[in-house]
């Protein structure tokens, strides 16, 4: 072994790329005996009893093993060359509406090609006299050269398979053959790569001639793969869900959704599904698309992870998906039925006359004013930590300051002393809600000024406080399981923005101040009295003192 292999780095890199593929593909290696794969249960979808149709899912194994060993850790990251394991790619394959006799299907970044073998199998299950095209791009030398063998063997085993493998760039190839109009593929399934696409790349440049903006490879992969695809072709795709509401993805989706009908909407609920992008976790979603179609009513799926577990599905209108109305064209995933509270989500903040900041002060560029414990001439330093077990705790034991003192360098960054609803920006791992929210009351914080650090969202007005109904009201809304659910149809994240709150829909002025008289009255409060407050007749009392 030379010495670079030999390298600890390299090494590690190899290790966790190694973990990683362990992990996604999951199909039973021959020489490890047992299962690799740390979940295994009953499977309840269909797709994932026929992980063991073709016996080339053990070629694919035996590939991906040789690969990984010879793939370069840090290109692997920078070209998205993580493979979708055998019971997802037959899943996907298994969403596909409409079965020719005669199809085109594409398959872009194609890896070793399990996508392809997916569909090859499903396609020759259903037509086993059909005839297939399969066009698979692959920019990486080695997998292609994997790809070319997996699909020979395919086109083997299914006499009505041809192939073609293209080891080019597919970006910049489709660039060039969309320019000139060319359409045909009856089908497309893929599992593109996901890295942001820089402003003055050669791929924006390239993209920005034919009209498409895409600031990431798979919304690129995604469009371009649109416009190759024939009128009423269909496409399955694995993506993040972070175009479903990222403000900087509204051109996306607005270019998208004049171009296809979105038919079926598949969300792995599971974490485990979920990965990192950009520092914050997010989750995955399969999308059927139909080029050109009519937009009707979505089927919404989900299931537990990569085994399908617990697969439940429902059929809802697309209104419920993206609202006619919405500027911003988001696009929800209601999983929960939020049946007969659309009242509570009627108006916006601003229409409340209210303002979300998130917390002005960034610790570490006022360090050196910041004190552990409140003395003359200090604030309150408000972190998330203070807002715990469902009241405000201040000061507290910790290692980050309680207090900042008051002066020219800080007093820009302090708010007045008031009302505040505060939300914290991230919640932890294990918490159940992905928003908490609490109030802040000046009673308890006899202080001119506040400091509101910067993992805090603060709800104010003019950069003041509110009312207190309403601060409360805010806070009881925020703390209920209904919204919860509707943060989950709405947003992938675990981490609650401003924008978020911004864009998100609050009840009128008169519910809240309701909600915050009530709530002012309470002593104590948990989840299942504020669910019944809330939930039940939206503010008629029901189970209060
Ligand atoms: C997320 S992997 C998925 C592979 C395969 N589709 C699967 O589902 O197992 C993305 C693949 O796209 C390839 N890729 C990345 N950028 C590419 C480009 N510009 N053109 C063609 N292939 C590319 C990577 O090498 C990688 O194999």
């Amino acid at each position: 072994m030379s010495e670079t292999e030999n390298s600890p780095s390299r090494a590690a890199g190899h290790a966790a790329a190694e973990r990683f593929l362990k992990r996604f593909y999951s199909e039973i290696s021959p020489s490890d005996g047992a299962k690799t794969s740390d979940f295994d249960p009953q499977p309840s979808h269909p797709a994932a009893l026929e992980t063991q149709r073709m016996p080339l899912s053990f070629r694919i194994e035996k590939t991906r093993r040789a690969a990984s060993k010879q793939l370069d850790p840090d290109r692997r990251t920078n070209l998205g060359q993580f493979m979708t394991p055998e019971i997802t790619a037959n899943f996907m394959a298994s969403m596909f509406r409409s079965w020719p006799n005669d199809a085109q299907l594409l398959e872009p970044g194609a890896g070793m090609g399990s996508l392809v073998h997916a569909f090859a199998n499903e396609f020759f299950k259903r037509n086993p006299a059909g005839s297939l095209k399969v066009t698979a791009y692959e920019i990486e030398t080695l997998l292609a050269d994997y790809l070319c063998d997996h699909l020979e063997a395919l086109s083997r085993a299914y006499s009505g398979l041809e192939q073609e493998v293209y080891r080019r760039d597919f970006i910049r190839e489709a660039t060039f053959s969309t320019s000139f109009g060319a359409t045909g593929f009856t089908h497309v399934i893929m599992n593109p790569p996901y890295k942001k696409i820089g402003n003055n790349s050669e791929y924006r440049k390239a993209l920005r001639t034919i009209d498409v903006t895409a600031g990431n490879l798979y919304t690129a992969f995604l469009a371009l793969a649109v416009e190759l695809t024939a009128p009423l072709g269909e496409l399955v795709a694995i993506i993040p869900r972070s175009f479903c509401n990222g403000m900087y993805f509204r051109p996306f989706r607005r270019w998208l959704l004049n171009r296809v009908a979105i038919k079926q909407i598949h969300l792995f609920e599971s974490r485990r599904m979920a990965f990192r992008d950009d520092g914050v976790l997010q989750e995955n979603i399969i999308v059927r698309l139909e080029k050109g179609g009519k937009q009707d009513s979505v089927l919404l799926s989900t299931s537990d992870g990569a085994t399908l577990d617990h697969y439940r599905e429902r059929v809802v209108p697309f209104e419920d998906v993206v609202k006619a109305s919405d500027p911003e064209c988001f696009i929800h995933i209601p999983t929960f039925e939020l049946n007969g509270v659309g009242m509570l989500f009627s108006c916006t903040l601003a229409e409340l006359g209210l303002e979300v900041a998130t917390g002005p002060v960034v610790d570490f560029r006022l360090q050196e004013h910041s004190v552990a414990g409140p003395i003359d001439g200090t604030v309150p330093l408000l972190y998330a930590h203070h807002f715990a077990g469902g009241r405000l705790q201040w000061p507290k034991q910790h290692k980050k300051p309680n207090a900042l003192r008051v002066n020219e360098s800080t007093r820009k960054w302090l708010m007045p002393q008031g009302w505040y609803t505060v939300t914290r920006r991230f919640s932890a791992k294990e918490e159940k809600r992905r928003i908490v929210s609490y109030v802040v009351d000046p009673r308890e914080l006899p202080f001119e000024l506040y400091g509101f650090e910067n993992h805090l969202n603060v709800i104010h007005s003019r950069k003041r406080g509110i009312n207190p109904e309403l601060a409360r009201g805010v806070a009881l809304f925020l703390n209920s399981t209904i919204v919860d659910q509707h943060f989950r149809n709405f947003s992938g994240h675990t981490q609650v923005n401003a924008t978020d709150l911004r864009t998100m829909k609050f009840p009128n002025m008169e519910t809240l101040n309701h909600f915050g008289e009530w709530a002012g009255r309470q002593s104590t409060l948990d989840q299942r009295r504020i669910d019944d407050f809330v939930g039940a007749g939206h503010g008629n009392e029901v189970g209060t003192d």
